[in-house]
């Protein structure tokens, strides 16, 4: 271990493989005399972590790497830039900012240790992913752990970046994850999140063909108290073997995260998702049937190229017809590589985009009222997170946020609450 440290910052965009990653590329610095800065001002060496999902979120990255530009005109400063946007962008990011030092795509952290002393400005993005190796992982949170279990897609969704960015399916190997689980609970973390951009695909490229159901059993029969959450699921990809799982366990939590896109079959085909209204319906209640108190959250496009008013509101309509607890949201962005920001078609005008996003959001104020309202007057186990101003805050099994009172309670604690009160984002109870 080197005696003087450098300080290094990672502002991380994007999803939670995102901030797995920021984890582990901290981890694998940490062993090249870098530990981490508490903020941008006190760092040698500051990276972005970046998402493509969405213009918004590329051009996040690029206004970041501004701010970062400018300090380095007053101080020396190594500059970083890697994840979906420097998969996708690779060495044109060298030339757009010249005061970039490193660009490393999302297949190339562990390579890390190769390209961090080299004087010369750097870009590494390859297509082959390089090998994981054994490093510290530096976590961000004290009680929740992220997972990584299977990275890439292979559904080429036409509107999707990701299969891009991310490159195909690898799953890693049920040993190598249930040793990192281990090593997780031994630290003393409370819940664990199997992560995938399609978590139940899991398995299917391995030798054995393992699948997501068999790796949550493993992480369940681990001793401790603890939970367990997976995300995000296909929903054709979801088996009775998975439903059945989940039933069966105490550890893993009643929350199933099923993006549904779309509420129209039309629109649902053009987005080459490979399953209709009514498949998607059929799948909701096979788990609603099996498993109490479940939460089955999605996410929606608002404005897809040639969307109907009619259509969009058909995904209004799927929010009741499907009960959604909850949704993300998002305006359809064209993105780069992808089949829909090719085509020919009627695009939806900006102003009507935004309007149906408003409508949509509206929709899921509504919906996640009517969810939490359900729970009033129930008692729910809460795992506690945090306290302000003697308040605390933890969640339910279901993946609810609580504010909760009462005598010895501490962070960390499982903690059975009475719930008195519902509002569109949170509950409020006491610890019975
Ligand atoms: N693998 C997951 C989703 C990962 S991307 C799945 O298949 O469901 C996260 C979300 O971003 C998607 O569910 C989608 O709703 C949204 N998204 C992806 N590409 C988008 C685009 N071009 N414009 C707007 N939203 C997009
Ligand atoms: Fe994107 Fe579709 Fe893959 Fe999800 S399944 S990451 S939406 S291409
Ligand atoms: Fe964004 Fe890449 Fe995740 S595009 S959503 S950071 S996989």
């Amino acid at each position: 271990m080197p005696d003087v440290f450098k300080k290094v910052y990672i502002e991380t965009l994007g999803c939670q493989m995102n901030k797995s990653d920021s984890e582990r590329i901290l981890g694998i610095l940490s062993h090249f005399g870098y530990e981490p800065a508490k903020s941008e001002d006190e760092a040698d060496f500051c990276i972005v972590n970046t998402c493509s999902i969405r213009k918004l979120s590329e051009d996040k990255a690029y206004s970041k790497l501004g701010v970062w530009g400018k300090i380095k005109k007053e101080k020396p400063l190594k500059i970083g830039i890697c994840g979906c946007v420097a998969q996708q962008e690779g060495n044109n990011l060298l030339k757009r900012f010249p005061y970039v030092d490193l660009v490393f795509g999302t297949q190339n952290i562990y390579e890390l240790p190769e390209l961090i002393n080299k004087e010369e400005r750097i870009c590494a993005v390859r297509e082959k992913p390089v090998k994981e190796q054994n490093f510290n992982i530096i976590r961000s949170k004290a009680l929740n752990a992220w997972l990584p279990i299977i990275e890439g897609c292979n559904n080429f969704c036409s509107y999707c970046v990701v299969p891009y960015t991310r490159e195909r399916e690898r799953s890693r190997e049920p040993q190598v994850i249930i040793n990192e689980a281990k090593n997780i609970l031994k630290e003393g973390f409370k819940e664990i999140t199997l992560l995938g951009q399609n978590v139940d695909s899991y398995g299917k490229d391995l030798d054995f063909k393992p699948t997501l159901a068999y790796l949550l059993r493993e992480i369940d029969s681990l001793e401790g108290d603890f939970r367990i959450r997976f995300t995000t699921s296909y929903p054709t990809d979801i088996t009775d073997e998975l439903i059945e799982t989940v039933q069966n366990s105490k550890k893993i939590c009643e929350c199933f995260h099923i993006p549904m896109q779309s509420g129209s079959d039309r629109v649902l085909k053009a987005m080459n998702r490979r399953y209709d209204r009514k498949t998607y319906g059929e799948i909701v209640k096979k788990i609603r049937d099996n498993i109490k108190n479940v939460t089955i959250t999605s996410d929606f496009i608002a404005g897809f190229p040639s969307e109907t008013r009619e259509e969009f509101e058909m995904t209004l309509s799927a929010f009741d017809e499907f009960e959604l607890d909850y949704s993300n949201t998002a305006a359809y962005s064209p993105r780069p590589n992808t089949p829909a920001a090719k085509w020919v078609v009627k695009y939806v005008d900006e102003n009507e985009k935004k309007e149906r996003l408003a409508i949509l959001n509206e929709k899921v104020k509504e919906m996640s009222l009517r969810s939490n309202e359900k729970y009033v007057g129930q008692t729910l186990e809460v795992l506690v997170e945090s306290v302000k101003d003697g308040k605390f805050e933890g969640r339910t099994r279901n993946n609810k946020v609580v504010h909760l009172t009462g005598e010895n309670i501490q962070i960390g604690d499982f903690v059975d609450t009475k719930i008195k009160k519902a509002s569109t984002w949170c509950l409020f109870g006491d610890k019975k």
